[in-house]
């Protein structure tokens, strides 16, 4: 039981989860992506679910099962991603698990590009909505916490500190997705949780694991 007495705490709160990577279509046949399993954010939707929240599961392009308890909205691309989740506020809790493609090319050509001898395709990329930063600076109905991901191969503190000052969200969770680690793809998962003043390094467990431990510290903050 969690230390409220209840066995449910974060029931009548209502949360939003990004999670999977988004696809960015270059034409009818091939697109631009991040690596991403959707396995992280997944488990985290489930675990919100099990302590009683409201969770609406922002989906992109992945193999993984709805958790109970969850209602999944699937989307494909960045801008498809950022119109769900406006469209599932107010919540008292935003959580950005999705790796969000950063480009996108800036007409999706309507047929399929052909290779020719006349050399490579001009691909011109504009930038995505950043979905994250747009919710931390929202001036009404902000969500109470705002959670950021940030998948780093280097420095990972340092860029993931950078980053949460950057998108001005309230927390960011941090890991090293650098080959060696095997975390990408993977079940198991290093974080750092880094708060307004604190920084914790979490004990590598599974990614369910470390999804309990963070819907359980959202819980806490959220009283
Ligand atoms: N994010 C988002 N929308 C985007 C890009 C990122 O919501 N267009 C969110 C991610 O879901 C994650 C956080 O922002 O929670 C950090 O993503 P990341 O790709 O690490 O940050 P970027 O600012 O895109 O920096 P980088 O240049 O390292 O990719
Ligand atoms: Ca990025």
């Amino acid at each position: 039981f969690f230390a409220g007495g209840s066995a449910y705490p974060l029931k009548g709160r209502k949360v939003i989860v990004t999670a999977g990577p988004t696809h960015e279509p270059i034409d009818p046949v091939r697109y631009i992506a991040n690596r991403s399993s959707g396995k992280q954010g997944f488990e985290i939707a489930g675990a919100l679910a099990r302590l009683g929240a409201d969770v609406v599961l922002v989906a992109g392009p992945t193999i993984e099962h709805t958790p109970d308890g969850v209602t999944r909205v699937d989307v494909e691309t960045a801008w498809q991603m950022q119109a769900a989740v406006r469209k599932a506020l107010p919540a008292d809790t935003v959580i950005c698990v999705a790796a969000v493609a950063d480009w996108r090319v800036d007409a999706e050509a309507e047929q399929k590009m052909k290779k020719t001898r006349d050399g490579l395709p001009n691909l011109t990329l504009v930038e995505n909505p950043d979905i994250l930063a747009g919710i931390s600076i929202m001036t009404t109905g902000r969500p109470e916490l705002v959670i950021g991901f940030a998948a780093e191969t280097e420095n990972v503190v340092e860029h993931a500190r950078a980053k949460r000052d950057r998108k001005k969200c309230d927390w960011i969770v941090a890991n090293d997705v650098s080959g060696a680690t095997g975390i990408m793809g993977g079940t198991e998962n290093q974080v750092y949780l880094i708060t307004e003043d604190s920084e914790e390094a979490w004990p590598r467990a599974g990614k369910d694991l470390v999804a309990a431990k963070l819907a359980d510290k959202i819980a806490e903050r959220l009283g």
